[in-house]
């Protein structure tokens, strides 16, 4: 049995890892802004929430202090973390943006991983087996016009496990893996963007008409697989279409 952190455990890709976690007997502590009633069926010892804004310099202080999160990982045999919580936004051109809203972004999407990451390191230190996987993106990879917040960002987490992999913590495996198109809110924040926000928008729309979008429930299973393999970790940055 595993303990698995999980960010944006509230609903997407964060929801269906959770629900399939928690079926399969693992133990997980979600961390989102909004709590999710119907796990609570589940037993405390199994599920548990913390809710905070990782958007918000105090809500990722707070999480990173939290007696849940030293408590959950205390003399565990297997302690993963999950950086899954993504924002998409601010979508649009380079100043034509709001700057409050690339810092949440930021915040969510690179402050909050790095530093739970770092957090995670240093009180694990006696489990001999550590997983930490961050969601990235193919858009950390390839360049998108009105996505410059959401690409660098991805491509941040990309780069810090190719660095956490050189730095070799004991019993470490990391990796930044893109899980694909999913149909998810975030799609639908996609579609719902203007063309002069993002040119490329059309593109998406078709996925969603063809049937294109993986459902978060198969992308849930596919990386559930991975991240319990042996060939977690073997490369730090993958995409999982390709596994
Ligand atoms: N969907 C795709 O096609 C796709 C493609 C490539 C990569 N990804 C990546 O996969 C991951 C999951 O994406 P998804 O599509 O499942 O996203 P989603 O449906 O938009 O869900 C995002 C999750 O992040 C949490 N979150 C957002 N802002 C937060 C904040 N300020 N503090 C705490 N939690 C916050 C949300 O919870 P609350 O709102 O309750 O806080 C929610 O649980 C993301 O990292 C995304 O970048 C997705």
């Amino acid at each position: 049995m595993a303990h698995l952190l999980i960010t944006g455990h509230s609903r997407g890709l964060g929801a269906a890892l959770t629900h399939q976690l928690l079926n399969e007997g693992h133990c997980v502590l979600g961390i989102s802004r909004h709590p999710i009633r119907e796990l609570h069926q589940f037993k405390s010892s199994a599920f548990q929430e913390l809710c905070a804004d990782l958007g918000q310099n105090a809500g990722i202080a707070s999480t990173l202090e939290s007696k849940l999160f030293e408590d959950f990982f205390n003399n565990v045999e297997q302690a993963i973390l999950i950086n899954n919580a993504g924002l998409l936004g601010p979508i649009g051109r380079a100043g034509q943006i709001n700057g409050a809203d690339i810092t949440q972004s930021i915040a969510v999407n690179v402050a909050a991983p790095l530093a739970l990451t770092n957090r995670f390191l240093a009180i694990t230190g006696r489990c001999k087996d550590r997983r930490i996987a961050h969601l990235s993106s193919g858009a950390a990879r390839t360049p998108y016009p009105g996505w410059n917040i959401y690409c660098a960002s991805k491509a941040a987490l990309d780069h810090h496990a190719r660095c956490i992999s050189l730095e070799g913590p004991e019993y470490c495996r990391i990796e930044s893996i893109a899980p694909g198109v999913i149909d998810t809110q975030m799609q639908a924040e996609i579609r719902a963007c203007s063309l002069e926000q993002f040119p490329m928008r059309q593109k998406f729309d078709q996925l969603k008409e063809s049937g294109s979008l993986a459902p978060s429930e198969s992308v849930a299973r596919k990386l559930i697989q991975h991240l319990f393999s042996q060939s977690f970790g073997m490369s730090p940055c993958t995409d999982l279409r390709e596994i």
